[in-house]
């Protein structure tokens, strides 16, 4: 598929790894991008950091992925759409037995699983109608393997990587390509906590945009992410084993 003459929807626009999105968009000549947002009334602040002849490709819409009448709504705005990237996404930073209760590991599953799972659903009748399209799911290289650290995110990210999968088999009959995106650590809000080297988020949203173009179906872009899944291919269990000495902090 080619990024010029697009029609793309981000959701979890509004900072972080999805922004870049739009820039790149932007840059490599989609026709319009719709801005999901939680909160739309951030768009104008950030609209401005866009050249002049740009702004007028981008809308936003107000969208949590957790809300099914969000996504109805966005639908009727965004019937156009040829490229859905499902980039929102929560990580709560806690253990899967460390934490206190199932709440935040519910969360992380609502959102990342169930939330992207949803706007999918809602969406892909919009790609099968104009064409086929391409579809993005931002994973992690912590769907691969459990990082102990963030366990419940690992799991709800290793679920939508399950599920990357499996709609890739369901659509490929109307002719959507469907990606699965596998970052190391970025510099957003998410990781701000996590102290080790992080790539851009400008890195993933150019280089997701170009393996889209390549037809790259898994894609491993900053210098970590593509070490560890030459480790992963390598040995699963000793990556595992690795990880495992980067446990939680027990709550109490
Ligand atoms: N940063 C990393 O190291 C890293 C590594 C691997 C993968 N990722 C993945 O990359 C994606 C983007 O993360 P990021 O690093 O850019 O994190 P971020 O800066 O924390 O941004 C997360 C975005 O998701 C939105 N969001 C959260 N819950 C939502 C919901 N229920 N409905 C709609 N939007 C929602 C947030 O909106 P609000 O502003 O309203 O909260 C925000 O726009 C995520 O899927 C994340 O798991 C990140």
């Amino acid at each position: 598929m080619k990024i010029k003459d697009s029609v793309a929807f981000v959701t979890g626009s509004n900072r972080g790894i999805g922004k870049s999105y739009i820039t790149a968009l932007l840059n490599q000549g989609a026709k319009k991008v719709y801005a999901g947002m939680r909160d739309a009334g951030a768009f104008s602040a950030i609209a401005a950091e866009w050249p002049q002849e740009h702004r007028g490709k981008v809308e936003p819409v107000a969208i949590d992925i957790t809300n099914e009448g969000h996504i109805r709504s966005a639908l009727t705005k965004a019937g156009d759409v040829t490229l859905l990237i499902n980039n929102a996404g929560i990580a709560n930073f806690t253990g899967l037995i460390s934490a206190d209760n199932l709440d935040s590991a519910r969360q992380e599953m609502e959102v990342n699983y169930f939330g992207t799972l949803r706007i999918t659903r809602a969406f892909a009748p919009v790609l099968k109608k104009n064409g086929g399209g391409a579809l993005v799911n931002v994973l992690t290289v912590a769907s691969l393997v459990n990082f102990p650290v963030l366990g419940s995110y690992s799991a709800s990210k290793a679920a939508l990587h399950s599920l990357t999968q499996g709609i890739r088999a369901e659509l490929a009959a109307q002719g959507t390509q469907v990606f699965g995106v596998f970052p190391g650590p970025i510099e957003t809000d998410m990781a701000k906590n996590f102290d080790m080297e992080k790539s851009s988020p400008d890195l993933i949203a150019e280089g997701t945009l170009s393996a889209i173009e390549q037809g790259k179906e898994d894609i491993f872009i900053d210098p970590m992410a593509v070490q560890f899944r030459k480790d992963y291919f390598a040995d699963p269990k000793a990556l595992e084993a690795q990880l495992a000495n980067f446990l939680p902090v027990p709550s109490s």
